[in-house]
């Protein structure tokens, strides 16, 4: 092996220890992005045209927004608490039969994640 060659090894093994790690926290905003943003917005006076605007959704009582929501929803009288949120996404037909929100995440801390990124002040 030559001079050069052995310089290189270390530098191979500062790069490969720069790249993120293979399994990383599931990230809320990430998450929302992929399975909630298609229908939601959780910008202040954003569209809610497929879906109801999340923005403010905290203690909020649910279907509060002037979206045309389902006569199940309306009629729940649920207040979006964290732990309504969760057992909401865990399945939202089981919580709310005849509920037309039909995307349930199954995964627990990717919930909690979710469930965070939409908690989080209207602000940031
Ligand atoms: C295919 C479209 C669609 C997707 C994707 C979707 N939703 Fe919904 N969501 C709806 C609809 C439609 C409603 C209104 C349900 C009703 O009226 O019964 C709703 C209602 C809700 C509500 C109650 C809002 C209120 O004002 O009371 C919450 C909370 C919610 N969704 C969260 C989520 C989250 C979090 C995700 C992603 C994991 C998600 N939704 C993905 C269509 C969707």
């Amino acid at each position: 092996m030559n001079r050069k060659a052995l310089l290189l090894i270390p530098a191979a093994a500062l790069m490969a220890s720069a790249l993120p790690a293979a399994s990383p926290a599931p990230d809320g905003a990430q998450l929302f992005q992929q399975r909630c943003a298609s229908c939601h917005s959780v910008t202040p006076g954003g569209r809610a045209v497929l879906a109801p605007n999340l923005a403010g959704l905290l203690n909020r009582k649910a279907a509060a927004t002037t979206f045309n929501y389902s006569p199940a929803l309306k009629a729940s009288n649920i207040v979006w608490t964290r732990a309504n949120l969760d057992r909401f996404l865990s399945g939202p037909g089981r919580m709310v039969p005849g509920t037309r929100m039909v995307i349930a995440v199954s995964d627990p801390a990717q919930r909690s994640v979710i469930v965070n990124f939409i908690a989080r002040p209207p602000s940031r």
